[in-house]
Order: structure tokens, then sequence, then C-alpha cells
């Protein structure tokens, strides 16, 4: 991604955006670049952070580590991802796996994107923060455990892909590393995986969960639904209508099947969320193309049939809004986007005919471009072949969507507002030998969204909200809930960015500040986890001809982690590039929650 001020947005939007694909740009190169090299700095090189919580199980030993990849990326823009052959540790006993991603980078560089994928399969979604001229580094720990029966697989390929470019002007190469570290926590912790291993249907909330992703049994199958072409494993949306996936054939004893689906937004689209409509754009006659208005959800599609959507949470890149905010505190979900999961055990009627079916994945709304790619992660009954699991999709409930839009503009100054609302009730049984199970799935998604301009264009507020709540409940044959888990997410989002242009010079004076979190709760039964993850930001720069003259930031977080076994709390401020403190406390009392 490229971080760049481009002079028409400039005088009317204020923002720093970025580009992934650096020569789609109309801009010329030094029309787009943002340097920070002007801005007083340590001169040590200097740890970068994404706040999260410690692993529940990384305070063990490794039983083995493996490290694979090491791969500098210079000029890497157009080219394949770097590939490495993977195996699995020879003759190691482990439960769970941390994918270890180390970056390092010095010079001037903007933030880009990238993905770490496993035999097709994505398991990391990543950003670069920028570095300065004494260097900076950071590392990512992300439990992979849910890709385990990929991780057993001999002989496969891992790949990395980060588009960067290097030139005269843009001298940083990032230097990754990836290593995997198996731990074997059943032997130490009586942390048991086995615990719903042997009981998946009636699985209680795993003590390793994690909000981000399926925290239930390992898949026994992955099947990517990624692209093959030589531009990432990712598939490039360029535009609302188009659809894209891959043909796939299940196993005929899959029991449960769950779409996850990687995201992130760029180019046009990265800051979507504040994109006014097209109508504001025209009718001031502005030449900027980050229009369309703010509402934008991916679709997930099982042929012609819509099966899902998301609308995702506003990740901000380290170059985003005001860069001064994310040193060396990164936005939340920077180093670690999250993936979204969709139960399509219902749909397990239509996918188990034995003939092969379209998944496929799009944007409905978007401008250039979006890098969307998911895993369909399979569970497969263990009867003795050749077995069929027997299902059908009983009931497609009536999906209710609705969006209203209004806008209220005079000249540059006036708002708009979306307020979209998606409603959807699908059962279907599944006879297994688990037993004839009908499982339902309830989502009901609502987004709003309120763009303000003031003071003939030069102030822009935005204000959002995204809230989901999936009810999946799963019943026997006669009648008997076996289980329900209620998912909750909110996103809350308000920005504020304010352009002061100097009358004697090209300078320009930004104010910015944003307030965003994410929040979720699952409850399987009455037990629960929770998740508040909030960051408020405030700051300044001076800005010239895209380079960052001066300016200031302050950066707040706190996350707050609860499950049943305990609490991670965790506070942490930033100013001026600098870490100011950062506080945390498995007290219980300690939790915002
Ligand atoms: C595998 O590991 C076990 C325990 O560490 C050891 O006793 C055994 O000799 C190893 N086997 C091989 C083939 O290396
Ligand atoms: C990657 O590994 C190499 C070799 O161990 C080491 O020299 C280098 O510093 C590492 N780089 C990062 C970014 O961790
Ligand atoms: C993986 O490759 C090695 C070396 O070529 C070979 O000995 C082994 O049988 C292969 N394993 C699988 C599962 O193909
Ligand atoms: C936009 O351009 C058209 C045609 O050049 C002109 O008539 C109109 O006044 C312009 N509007 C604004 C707000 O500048
Ligand atoms: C349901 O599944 C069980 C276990 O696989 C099997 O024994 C039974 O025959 C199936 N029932 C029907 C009606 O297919
Ligand atoms: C508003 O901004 C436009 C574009 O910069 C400028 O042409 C116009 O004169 C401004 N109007 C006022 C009232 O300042
Ligand atoms: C499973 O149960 C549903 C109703 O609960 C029933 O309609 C269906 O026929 C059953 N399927 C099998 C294979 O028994
Ligand atoms: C630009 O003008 C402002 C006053 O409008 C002044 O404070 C600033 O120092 C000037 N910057 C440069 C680089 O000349
Ligand atoms: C950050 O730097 C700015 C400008 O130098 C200064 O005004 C502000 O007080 C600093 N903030 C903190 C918390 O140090």
């Amino acid at each position: 991604m490229r971080t760049s001020i481009d002079t028409t947005i400039l005088l009317f939007f204020f923002f720093i955006f970025n580009f992934t694909a650096p020569f789609s740009s109309s801009l010329p190169h030094h029309h787009s670049h943002f340097l920070k090299h002007t801005l007083p700095h340590t001169s040590n090189p200097q740890p970068y952070i994404e706040v999260t919580r410690p692993l529940p199980f990384t305070n063990l030993t490794p039983s083995c580590s493996h490290p694979l990849f090491t791969h500098n990326f210079g000029n890497t823009y157009g080219l394949p991802p770097v590939s490495v052959p993977y195996s699995p540790p020879f003759n190691c006993s482990w439960t769970h796996v941390v994918l270890w991603f180390k970056a390092s980078c010095k010079g001037e560089q903007y933030d880009r994107i990238a993905a770490v994928w496993l035999d097709g399969a994505e398991i990391l979604r990543t950003s670069t923060a920028e570095p300065n001229d004494d260097g900076i580094y950071w590392t990512v720990t992300k439990d992979v455990t849910k890709y385990s029966s990929i991780l057993v697989k001999e002989n496969i390929t891992l790949s990395v892909m980060l588009e960067n470019l290097v030139n005269d002007i843009f001298t940083g190469v990032y230097h990754v590393n990836v290593t995997f570290l198996y731990y074997d926590a059943k032997s130490v912790t009586g942390v048991q995986l086995d615990d719903y291993v042997d009981n998946p249907i009636s699985m209680g909330v795993s003590k390793l969960g994690s909000l981000l992703g399926s925290d239930d049994k390992p898949a026994d199958l992955i099947l990517p639904i990624s692209a093959n072409g030589d531009n990432g494993l990712w598939f490039r949306i360029e535009s609302e209508l188009g659809m894209y996936g891959q043909q796939v054939v299940i196993p005929k004893n899959t029991y449960k099947a769950v779409m996850e689906i990687y995201v992130s937004f760029h180019g046009n689209d990265e800051f979507w969320y504040s994109n006014p409509p097209d109508s504001y754009i025209k009718m001031n006659n502005l030449t900027t193309k980050r229009g369309h208005g703010a509402y934008r959800e991916v679709l997930l599609k099982i042929d012609e049939n819509l099966v899902g959507s998301l609308v995702p949470f506003p990740v901000v890149f380290t170059g985003g809004i005001n860069p001064l905010f994310w040193e060396p505190v990164v936005s939340i979900g920077a180093f670690d986007l999250p993936s979204y999961d969709i139960d399509l055990t219902p749909f397990l009627g239509l996918l188990l005919d034995g003939k092969s079916h379209f998944l496929s994945l799009g944007v409905a709304d978007s401008i250039p471009f979006w890098l969307v790619d998911g895993n369909l992660h399979l569970w497969v009954d263990n009867c003795a072949l050749p077995c069929e699991v027997k299902a059908k999709v009983v009931d497609y409930g009536t999906p209710k969507f609705s969006i209203e839009r209004s806008s209220n503009f005079r000249g540059l100054d006036g708002s708009c507002e979306i307020e979209m609302k998606r409603k959807s009730k699908v059962s279907g049984w599944v006879n297994s030998t688990s037993g004839n199970l009908t499982t339902t799935v309830s989502r009901e998604v609502k987004f709003k969204n309120k763009i303000q301009f003031y003071l003939n264009g030069t102030e822009k507020r935005v204000i959002q909200n995204v809230r989901e709540e999936t009810i999946v409940s799963v019943l026997s044959d006669t009648g008997i809930r076996i289980s329900r888990t209620t998912t909750k997410k909110t996103y809350p989002l308000s920005m504020t960015t304010k352009n002061s242009p100097s009358s004697e010079n090209d300078t320009s004076l930004m104010l910015t500040d944003l307030d965003h979190e994410w929040r979720g709760k699952k409850s399987i039964g009455d037990l629960s986890i929770s998740l508040i993850n909030r960051q408020k930001c405030n700051g300044w720069m001076v800005v010239q001809d895209h380079d960052v003259l001066s300016g200031g930031a302050t950066t707040q977080q706190a996350y707050s982690y609860r499950d049943e076994v305990g609490c991670y709390s965790r506070i942490v401020s930033a100013a001026n590039g600098t870490l100011m403190s950062d506080t945390s406390s498995s007290l219980c009392s300690f939790s915002a929650l």
C-alpha cells in the first residue's frame, strides 16, 4: 500500500491513504508520497505492537520449532508470492500450533498488505508498519491450530506475499521470517483438546477459544476458496458485480461446514466507511474516485444462492487517517486482520449431492479494490466407508434485506446517511453417526453510517456502527436441544478530520481524531467469551506537498477479555511515537467488562 495525499482530496477530505498497487494511481509519485523522515525519532530500532492477549499455551516450551521462511521483500510489486516447501516436524508431539511472523524494516516505506498461505489456504492476513530511518520491527503470533488438517500434511507449499515497491525514494525493504511453533498443551496443562474432540456436537467453550475464529475442534479437511493466479492467492475484487470463487466437491460424509473469509480493502475503498455518495462528488466537480457511498458487504454464494454475508471491521492500516496515531501501537487488527466465519451446515443438503458447486465471494457496492479469499472448513463423519451422510435444507426462511440512503448537501457541506438491515434464518438436518441433527442459523445485521461535512467541506465527521448477531441452534430428531451458540459483534467507529490550508504557503494543518472498537461476545449455553478492544486517537499534523512537517498524536487503548477460565485486561497509551504505558492484569475486577 502506498500512503499518500491526493492534492484534490487534501483540500476537501484530508485523508492519508494507501494503494496496494502503486502504479494504479493516476497521481505521479512525487504528488502522492508521504514522508515521515522529517519527524524526530529515537536512534534505536523500535518495536511496534498490536495490543492483544497472550495465548494460553504460549508460556509452555514448544515441543518443536520450525523456522521455515526467510525473505527480504524488496521490489516485489507484480511478482508472485514467495514459496517454500512445508512438512510437519518429524517425531514431534503437538496439539497446538502458533504461526510466528517476524518483520523488520528501515528507511522510507509505505504500509503494505501481506498474507501467508499454506497449501493454498490463507492462514494469516497482515499489514506492515511504516518504517523510519532508525528501523522498526515487530512480531505477530497467531494460534493456527484450527488449520491442523493442513499442518499435518507433508510436502506442501507455504507462500507469503508482500507487495512492496523499492526505489530511490522508498528504500524500505521488509525482512520477514515465518516460524511455526508446535506445542503439546495436553501433556502439561490438562487443557484437553480431546474434551471436545471426542464429542464435537456438544462441545463446550474451548478453554483455548478465540473470538476471532472457529474455536471448536479443528476441521478434518479445509478446502481453500482462493485464486491460483500469479498475483497472489487472494481474489482481487475490482467491481461490485464480480463474484470470484471455485468449484468444490465435498466428501459425502461431511456433517459440518463453516466458511472462513479473509478480507482487506485498498485503493479507493481503503476508507470505504468514509466515502461520500457519487452525487456529492459530481455536484461539487471533485476529481476524487473515493465515492460510491459507505455501504459495503462481502457476499458468499453457493452457485446462485446467497448463503451468507459480512460487514467487515474497518481495519485502519498504519498510514491511515493520521500515520502518527500508529507509532508504535498499530490499529486494531492491522497485524492480524480478523477473519469471519459463516456456518454453512444448514446448506449441506445442497452441497452433499456429489456434484460440484461454485462457492464464490463478492463485495456489494465495492470500488477497486478488495482482497478476499476463504477456507471451507469441513468436519467428516468417521463412519466406516462407504458411508454417506444425508442432509436436506428444510427452510431457507425469508431473507430480509433493506437499505435506506438519504443525503442533504449544499455545495461541499451537508450530510448523508445509510441504514442497512439484513435478517435471515435457515435450517437443515444432517443425518450422521451422531444422529439426525437439525441446525438452524439465524442472523441479523444492522449497519448505520453517517457522514457530515462542515466549513465548506474542510471538516468531515464519520459515525458508523455495525451490529451482528448470529444464533446457531442444534436440535436432535426428538426435539431435544443439543447446543445453542450466540455470537454478537459490534464495531462502532467515529472519526473527525479538519483541514486548515495556510494562505501563505502550500502547507495545511490537519486535526484528526478516531474512536473505534471491536466488541464481541460468544455464548454457548451459559458459558461465554467476551472481548472489548477500543482505541481512542487524537492528533495533528502539518503537511506540505505530502510530507508530514511536524505533528503530534496520542493513542489510548483498552483491551478486556474474559472467558470461563479468567480475565485479561490491558491498558496502553502512546504519545508522539513513544509507548508511555502498558499495563496488564488478570484480575477480573480490573476488567471493564
Ligand atoms: C521420537 O521421539 C521419542 C521421544 O522424544 C524418542 O524416544 C524416539 O527415539 C524418537 N524416534 C525417532 C525415530 O527419532
Ligand atoms: C530472520 O532470521 C535470520 C536468521 O536467523 C536473522 O538473521 C534475522 O534477523 C531474522 N529477521 C527477523 C526480521 O526476525
Ligand atoms: C514427501 O517427500 C519426501 C522426499 O521427496 C518423500 O520421501 C515422501 O514420501 C513425501 N511424502 C508424501 C506424503 O508425499
Ligand atoms: C461544475 O462544473 C460545471 C460545468 O463545468 C459548472 O457548470 C458548475 O457550476 C460546477 N459546479 C461547481 C460546484 O463548481
Ligand atoms: C442416519 O445415519 C445413520 C448413521 O450413519 C444410519 O445408520 C441411518 O441409516 C441413517 N438414516 C437414514 C434414514 O438414512
Ligand atoms: C469553498 O471551497 C471551494 C473550493 O475550494 C471554493 O471555490 C469556494 O470559494 C469556497 N467557498 C467558501 C464560502 O469559502
Ligand atoms: C431427520 O429429521 C427430520 C425431522 O427432524 C426428518 O424430516 C428427516 O426425515 C430425518 N432424516 C433422516 C435421514 O432420518
Ligand atoms: C506556512 O505558513 C504558516 C502560516 O500560515 C507558517 O506557520 C508555516 O511556518 C509556513 N510553513 C512553511 C514551510 O513555510
Ligand atoms: C507531542 O508533541 C507535541 C508537539 O511537539 C506536543 O505539543 C505535545 O505536548 C506532545 N504530547 C505529549 C503527550 O508528549
